[in-house]
């Protein structure tokens, strides 16, 4: 039986984390509607809540009380970020400018993903910024200081990296720029601009102005493109289906997964579109016979973290996908290169790992297997798809990881189904 219905996915994840610090470090009180409520934008609101900022979080909106640039206050104990890398590695970036010292853990995923990036250009800009296990991961020890400008070309294309300088950025003596190999998720660009900053961008390099005052806003969340792709990949691949996926973010730094999905033989229409601030859709997608294809270079940024549910999209397609350039998955909230692999391979899929992706031949048959998900979410969320075209049981392990990022996964997944 096909997918049918209507489906509104909840707000995009890296958009919720930034419209909490940047409300946070604002004049005033910052409005947020359709605000994820997953466990990692909660560890946000968390850390803000330490740091003294009074934050109301009700079902239709939160109210960030924000006292500007300089308003934060020492906490009296240990930041708990969870699960959540943006938490870490942006209020790293806060706190570097902080007049005073602060320690930020996370949960045992957090404490293997590196942090020596985000740590390198911090000490360069003047902060003081250790990993209390001496392994340059987290627990981390920051000791605030007054900052200096940087003009740092970081190695990997990384929005975390990056907004975590344009952060600190904004407490420094002069223009801070960041250039990357290829550009990454610009929402910190964006919004920060929303929030009164001067953030420009030439090619692949973000240029801030230092002490702006940040002016508090409304923002309203668009939809989580990376939440959509596994309703996408569901849509197109089951038989028979026909769904509308509502209120999609589609920036162009994020919408590789559609270019993918077309590239692939999808049946995809946008509708709807809006362009006033961070662009919107909704996707209309009906099931379509997919081919494989070669996924490498510049878009590999703007679908990082759709990679999991494209394995699956490509596990069931006919021919061969190519994945290349993609290093970046090994330090994601899981080695996505090595989990990809095995579980789909225990699905019957033939999958071969490379040192930057991953090659799939399409067309096996894929049947139920027991799926280890090593605390990430979207390797949960991407085998319940792959679950649906398996033959035979698949048993998830902690599947209400989607938690994480998608709160309602199963549910609206189950009211696409009846
Ligand atoms: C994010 C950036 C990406 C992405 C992560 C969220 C963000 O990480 O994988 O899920 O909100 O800035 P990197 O910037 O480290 O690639």
């Amino acid at each position: 039986m096909g997918l049918h219905g209507e489906v509104t996915i909840p707000g995009d994840k890296s958009i919720s984390h930034r419209a909490v610090m940047f409300g946070s470090l604002a004049k005033g009180t910052t409005e947020v509607t359709n605000f994820l409520q997953g466990a990692d934008c909660l560890s946000t609101i968390g850390c803000f809540r330490k740091l003294g900022i009074s934050i109301e979080n009700t079902p239709e909106r939160i109210l960030i009380h924000g006292k500007g640039l300089h308003g934060l206050s020492a906490p009296d104990s240990t930041l708990d970020a969870g699960n959540s890398g943006t938490t870490t590695r942006l209020i790293s970036g806060i706190l570097a400018a902080q007049p005073f010292e602060t320690t930020l853990t996370g949960d045992a995923s957090i404490q293997k993903r590196p942090m020596r990036r985000i740590m390198e250009p911090l000490s360069m800009m003047g902060a003081n910024i250790t990993s209390i296990n001496g392994n340059d991961c987290a627990p981390l020890h920051i000791k605030g200081a007054p900052l200096h400008a940087i003009h740092y070309h970081s190695k990997v294309a990384s929005a975390q990296v990056k907004s975590a300088i344009l952060l600190a950025g904004m407490y420094a003596d002069e223009e801070t720029k960041v250039t990357e190999p290829t550009i990454s998720r610009n929402h910190s660009e964006i919004m920060l601009r929303t929030f009164g900053a001067d953030v420009r961008t030439e090619g692949t390099t973000a240029i801030i102005k230092p002490q702006p005052v940040l002016t508090a806003q409304k923002i309203n969340v668009p939809g989580d493109i990376s939440s959509a792709a596994y309703f996408i990949a569901a849509g197109l691949c089951v038989p028979d289906s026909e769904i509308l996926i509502k209120n999609v973010g589609i920036n162009p730094t994020r919408d590789g997964i559609l270019r993918v999905a077309l590239a692939m033989g999808g049946n995809i229409t946008l509708l709807n579109e809006n362009h006033d601030g961070e662009p919107t859709a909704d996707l209309l997608v009906k099931s379509s016979e997919l081919h494989g294809i070669t996924i490498e270079g510049d878009i590999i940024p703007t679908l990082i973290d759709e990679i999991p549910i494209i394995n699956i999209m490509a596990a069931v397609a006919k021919g061969t996908t190519v994945i290349k350039d993609a290093a970046e998955l090994k330090v994601k909230e899981s080695n996505r290169i090595d989990v990809m692999v095995k579980n789909l391979s225990a699905m019957g899929a033939k999958i071969t790992g490379t040192d930057d992706g991953m090659i799939i031949e399409g067309g096996s048959p894929l049947h139920g297997a027991y799926i280890q998900t090593h605390m990430d979410h979207r390797i949960a969320m991407s085998f319940a798809i792959a679950a649906l075209f398996a033959e035979g049981e698949t048993h998830i392990e902690d599947r209400e990881l989607a938690n994480i990022s998608f709160p309602t996964f199963y549910q609206d997944l189950e009211k696409l189904q009846q």
